[in-house]
């Protein structure tokens, strides 16, 4: 035994959704690197397909607002892989779909929410089920954002993460019986673009949608780590939560956010 033993996910199987790029593309690649076979599943089936073809993994395309889908996806993932151990529900979106609150429509604020929250319950259902039914208890991880306790992008998404963090304390309440542990992670500014992150002095844009995109923008200004969080911060949390070094963790709200609550 070794400490390299906590981190090990050899034999374990995954689910990420969400996993053609950004945070979910650097999750799958971080339980893969730990041993773990990924399946990724995202609305972007060929970005999904990528990124399992560079983890050797295997992929799928899925809605996860889409119910059925969801559960014919995780019994799938189940089946190709012989288990499900860990689900890691990183699917979610905000641009364009936030704004000022008199500005929002019902379309909007739905479809966000039908992403964010009920995309994000059918995940854990269904993956809660396979795992109970398969006795070995099981990780689910559920990607929330420290706008679930400070918010700034807007009422719909901010109101949506955290609906995320307190589903996540209740199933982790309900399913410690079955050894299934549930945590949120909750990612700070984590630079998700093609090009190099920009420095965090000076002018930061505000994102699309942020009613307050200029408080934001001060805010990431003055980040205490100094700069961006890169995707593989999010997935080195991932690892953690994943694997044995976190057996004794169970409800907790990890923020993973170069020190944007302290602000
Ligand atoms: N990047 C950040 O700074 C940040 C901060 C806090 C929280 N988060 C959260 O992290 C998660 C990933 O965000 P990201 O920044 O990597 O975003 P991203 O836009 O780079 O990636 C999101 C992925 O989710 C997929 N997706 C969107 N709708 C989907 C659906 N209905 N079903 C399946 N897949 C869908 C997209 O195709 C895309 O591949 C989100 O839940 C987001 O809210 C991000």
């Amino acid at each position: 035994m070794s400490a390299a033993d906590w981190i090990d996910l050899s034999g374990k199987n995954a689910h990420v959704t969400g996993g053609a790029k950004g945070i979910g593309a650097a999750i799958a690649e971080a339980l893969a690197l730990a041993g773990a076979k990924v399946a990724v599943s995202d609305v972007d089936e060929a970005g999904a397909a990528a990124t399992a073809e560079r983890i050797g993994g295997i992929s799928m395309g899925l809605d996860v607002s889409d119910r059925p889908a969801v559960d014919a996806a995780l019994e799938a993932t189940a089946d190709q892989l012989g288990s499900l151990d860990i689900i890691v529900n990183n699917a979610g979106v905000y641009n364009d779909l936030g704004g000022p609150v008199r500005d929002i429509t019902d379309d909007m604020w739905r479809t966000l929410w039908s992403i964010n929250v009920d995309g994000l319950f059918y995940c854990c259902r269904a993956a809660a089920r396979i795992m109970i039914d398969g006795g070995k208890g099981g990780r689910i991880i559920n990607i929330a954002s420290t706008q679930a306790v400070s918010p700034g992008v807007g009422v719909t998404y901010d109101g949506s993460k955290a609906a995320v963090v307190q589903i996540t304390k209740a199933l982790a309440l309900e399913l410690a019986q079955h050894k299934i542990n549930v945590n949120a992670i909750a990612p700070g500014p984590t630079w998700v673009g093609d090009e190099p992150a920009p420095p965090i002095t000076g002018d930061v844009p505000p994102r699309t949608g942020d009613p307050l995109g200029d408080t934001i923008a001060d805010r990431i200004s003055r980040l205490p780590a100094g700069h961006w969080g890169s995707p593989m911060e999010q997935g080195k949390a991932a690892v953690f939560l994943a694997s044995p070094l976190s057996d004794f963790v169970t409800g907790a709200y990890l923020p993973v956010d170069g020190g944007w609550l302290t602000l």
